[in-house]
């Protein structure tokens, strides 16, 4: 794939919306569809406006330039010239295999077909085409224009030599690939759910309250972000959805266990922030509650935290899903991590991390809080992951 290449992008909504401006300022004709006009008029005004920030703010030469190398499209039939299309519909697998399986009669017999999905298999999407060797996964992150990272993820199916020019592609588009294994969450979203998880079960257990938990997290840990605040953020529509999702995928493991205290705001409404309130309340003139700056109850809660962070990441490497490289580098781009948890595994002392998680699953007796063999095996003799 080169310069030269038209990418086609199938949703016009954030992400979709976010991929293409990405594509078009990497210099690609983009063909950017939707099956809802509204939805595609609305991405036509808001690319145009943010084109034209990044002009005056110096960023692009031209906001013109770019704006010519779009089409937008209400039917497939535009995408018989891509080289590359990249799916970010509605996180739905019965809808993605039908609009793959409708795709693969538009565009051409060597055109790429990927999926944007935070959660499905690539695999089961790839069994609805007839060249499922051409389907990969692609998988940007919220803003798509910010965020760095790309999780590339071959399915099963997915021909080998593919890869390389995917990573070549989004280097080129400038982002950071990594590559992930098909496996629920990829990267990221496996490796995070303790982030929420956890501190959920802290906060139900009434060891300590939600602001308390986001203190310890920020400042004693280094997080830009507490969970509490981000789940806010993220929306509990996205975030449980994903939690839920991952744990069904993963055949119901109880590490991935969702929360009654998140599916309780879902049924309610409260999203977090964009509907004014979530773990918090974001009416007008509500006073945001203090933490407890309690320094050994904070680092209680950060170490619990980071335990069951690192075990993920831990059973990640051990499982094959990603490298030491890749896993780190996911964490730090994907989700701003300060550290990758490697790394911080290395620092903390890998036999304290298994301390942790031991003394965590003596208190409980639960599946959830048991260590990866491969954190157990590294304990031996205190090695370093590299
Ligand atoms: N929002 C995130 O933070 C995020 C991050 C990474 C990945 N993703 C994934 O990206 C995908 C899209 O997410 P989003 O947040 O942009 O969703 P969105 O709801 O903002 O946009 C989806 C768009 O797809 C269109 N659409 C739905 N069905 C269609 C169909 N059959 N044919 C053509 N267009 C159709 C809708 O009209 C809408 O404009 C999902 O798979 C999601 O899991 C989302």
């Amino acid at each position: 794939m080169t310069q030269n290449t038209s990418i086609g992008i199938i949703g016009s909504g954030a992400m979709g919306a976010g991929i293409a401006q990405v594509a078009a300022m990497a210099g690609h004709k983009v063909v950017l569809y939707d099956n809802n006009t509204t939805a595609l008029d609305k991405a036509k005004k808001s690319l145009a406006a943010t084109l034209q920030k990044l002009q005056d703010k110096g960023k692009i030469a031209s906001a013109d330039e770019v704006q010519q190398r779009f089409s937008f499209a209400d039917k497939t039939g535009s995408f018989a010239d891509c080289g590359l299309i990249i799916e970010a519909i509605i996180e739905k697998l019965e809808v993605k295999k039908a609009v793959f399986s409708d795709i693969e009669k538009v565009v051409s017999a060597d055109c790429i077909l990927a999926s944007n999905t935070s959660s499905l298999s690539i695999t089961s999407i790839a069994a609805a085409c007839n060249k499922p060797e051409r389907v990969m996964g692609l998988h940007f992150f919220n803003p798509a224009p910010v965020m760095a990272l790309v999780e590339i993820i071959p399915a099963i199916q997915t021909a080998p030599g593919l890869i390389p020019g995917a990573k070549e592609l989004m280097l080129q588009w400038g982002k950071t690939p990594v590559i992930a294994k098909d496996t629920p969450g990829f990267i990221v979203n496996r490796v995070a759910r303790p982030f929420y998880g956890e501190a959920i079960r802290i906060l139900e257990e009434g060891i300590a309250d939600i602001p308390t938990i986001d203190w310890a997290m920020t400042e004693i840990g280094g997080f830009r972000m507490g969970p509490f605040t981000l789940m806010d953020y993220i929306g509990h529509d996205v975030n449980y959805v994903v939690t839920e999702t991952v744990f069904q995928s993963f055949f119901y493991d109880p590490r991935y266990k969702p929360s009654f205290s998140q599916k309780r705001l879902l049924e309610a409404g409260w999203l977090g922030r964009k509907s004014g309130k979530g773990f918090y309340n974001y009416a007008e003139g509500t006073t945001m509650p203090d933490p407890t700056k309690d320094l050994v109850l904070g680092t209680r809660i950060f170490e619990r935290i980071l335990a069951m962070l690192i075990n993920e990441a831990v059973d990640a490497l051990y499982l094959g899903v990603a490298s030491v490289n890749d896993l780190e580098t996911a964490m730090t781009k994907g989700v701003n991590y300060p550290k990758g948890l490697l790394q911080w595994c290395n620092e903390w002392g890998v036999d304290k991390c298994l301390e942790k998680l031991d003394s965590l699953y003596h208190e409980y007796h639960e599946d959830r809080y048991r260590a990866s063999t491969l954190l157990r095996k590294q304990a031996v003799g205190n090695k370093k992951f590299v």
